[in-house]
């Protein structure tokens, strides 16, 4: 009854976006689904024998990478690592991974943050001399990967249990206000540094605009903020499954209570597993290439085939429904603000009956944001409003490439050279001029 329901639903949307609309949202409905529902297979991460693994990868990694979680991934490649936790005020426990260095040199600690349904990963998936969080390390940088509630590796809470529908009740609005707090003191104490730098993909820049507008104190604690591809204005959604989800969300959300469905693709042990055998890696044309060219903007010549294929074995790595949804009303209402519960409800809640505003006037740490022109999730022209309505007029890099996509901040051929290589100087020249002050 349920995948009847599911088809009525894609096949009565008959839009342009077609058959790999309905195909990608199968896939997520079903998978959020099977999940619920535990549909597990033994998950095995070796080579087998029929694969065809030996195409070989423009990066330094190895097929095996998706298998791995984030501290082995790290210890693989030969750096040191640390596992870490720390404790919001609404309970929530966030796991922080770090990359202490081997010789201290910098005062000023870096803190990685990940985008929607992804993890500390995607700042490891394309190895040594490539990954940000490597190349920031071989500098003798103090690296910290957050994992925000609710992915994989941040499910702890003080008192719920993640199994409960209370514990999913959030969305990205408590990451910021919460999470990232949390994490910033706990490394500040560690390190005992005044300050830290921070660098957000996506949702991860999304979060840190909600804390630096609703907790303005904490921008005293920012050295620098990184926003690559800032999730903050979504007017201008191109990918055409993306628009399709955040039409539809809403009649999905149904659809998603009636069944107890809190989560949207978390993470399963048999993911990897399954993509290895749809998405074979001498087929740059499979499913797994088609379905994030479609959501993310396509690049094939900057996409290596090995290192798309371990992403699939990271991410999807979970979030709550909510969060989605609230994206959903912020591409909506174009409006950066907290979660709509409806007129009633916000009455309840906010004593008004629209969500507060984030002001984003309080925004004062200083921000340098990068962005692409192939950018189907976050269009530039968003990116360029959104830039308009900070205060202190951010640094703007608009990436040379005319192909570079969403994704391709984290894992691009040429993401080092567009993007990394200019924060890498940027903090040694902000460095530099901070010795001389
Ligand atoms: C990283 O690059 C350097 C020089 O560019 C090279 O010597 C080294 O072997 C590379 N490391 C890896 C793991 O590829
Ligand atoms: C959470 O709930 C699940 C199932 O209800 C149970 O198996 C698990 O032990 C619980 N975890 C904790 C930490 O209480
Ligand atoms: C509004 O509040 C009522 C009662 O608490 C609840 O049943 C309903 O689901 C809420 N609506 C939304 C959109 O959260
Ligand atoms: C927004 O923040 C600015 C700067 O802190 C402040 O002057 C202004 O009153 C705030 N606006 C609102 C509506 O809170």
């Amino acid at each position: 009854m349920a995948s009847d329901t599911i088809e009525r639903m894609i096949v009565s949307c008959g839009s342009s976006a077609g058959q790999l609309t309905a195909l990608l949202l199968s896939s997520i409905v079903l998978l959020s689904f099977g999940a619920k529902f535990q549909i597990t297979e033994a998950a095995s991460s070796r080579q087998r024998p029929g694969d065809v693994n030996d195409v070989g990868s423009y990066f330094a990694i190895e097929v095996e990478d998706g298998a791995l979680r984030t501290p082995d991934l790290i210890t693989k490649y030969g750096y040191p690592v640390e596992s870490h936790e720390a404790t919001g005020a609404d309970g929530y426990i966030i796991s922080l991974t770090r990359i202490p260095p081997k010789k201290p040199r910098h005062r000023t600690p870096m803190l990685l943050v990940h985008g929607l349904l992804a993890s500390s990963a995607d700042f490891l998936i394309i190895g040594p001399n490539n990954s940000l969080a490597y190349l920031l390390a071989d500098r003798d940088y103090d690296v910290w990967l957050a994992d925000m509630r609710g992915n994989r590796y941040s499910q702890g809470h003080t008192r719920l249990n993640s199994s409960s529908p209370e514990y999913w009740d959030f969305s990205w609005h408590e990451m910021g206000y919460y999470d990232l707090p949390a994490a910033i003191d706990y490394i500040l104490r560690q390190t005992g540094a005044r300050q830290l730098n921070y660098i957000g993909h996506s949702q991860g820049t999304t979060v840190f605009f909600v804390m630096a507008s609703s907790r303005p104190e904490y921008n005293e604690k920012i050295a620098h903020m990184y926003a690559l591809s800032p999730a903050v204005c979504l007017k201008r959604v191109r990918s055409p499954p993306v628009r399709w989800l955040l039409q539809h969300v809403f009649a999905l959300k149904d659809l998603f209570d009636a069944f107890g469905v809190q989560q949207f693709l978390p993470h399963t042990s048999s993911q990897y597993e399954m993509s290895r055998i749809l998405c074979p890696l001498n087929d740059p044309n499979n499913i797994c290439m088609q379905v994030v060219s479609m959501t993310v903007g396509p690049n094939p010549d900057m996409t290596d085939m090995t290192a798309m294929q371990v992403l699939t074995g990271h991410d999807p790595a979970g979030a709550s429904v909510k969060q989605l949804l609230h994206y959903a009303q912020l591409q909506r209402s174009g409006k950066f603000r907290q979660f709509d519960y409806g007129r009633r409800n916000n009455t309840e809640r906010y004593s008004h009956w629209n969500p507060p505003a984030y002001n984003l006037s309080a925004v004062t740490a200083p921000v340098t944001i990068f962005y692409a022109v192939n950018d189907w999730l976050i269009d530039p022209r968003d990116v360029v409003r959104f830039s308009r309505l900070l205060t202190k007029p951010p640094t703007m890099h608009l990436v040379e490439d005319e192909n570079f996509n969403h994704l391709d901040f984290t894992m691009a051929k040429n993401a080092r050279s567009m993007v990394y290589e200019r924060i890498l100087s940027d903090l040694e020249q902000r460095e530099r001029s901070n010795l001389i002050l």
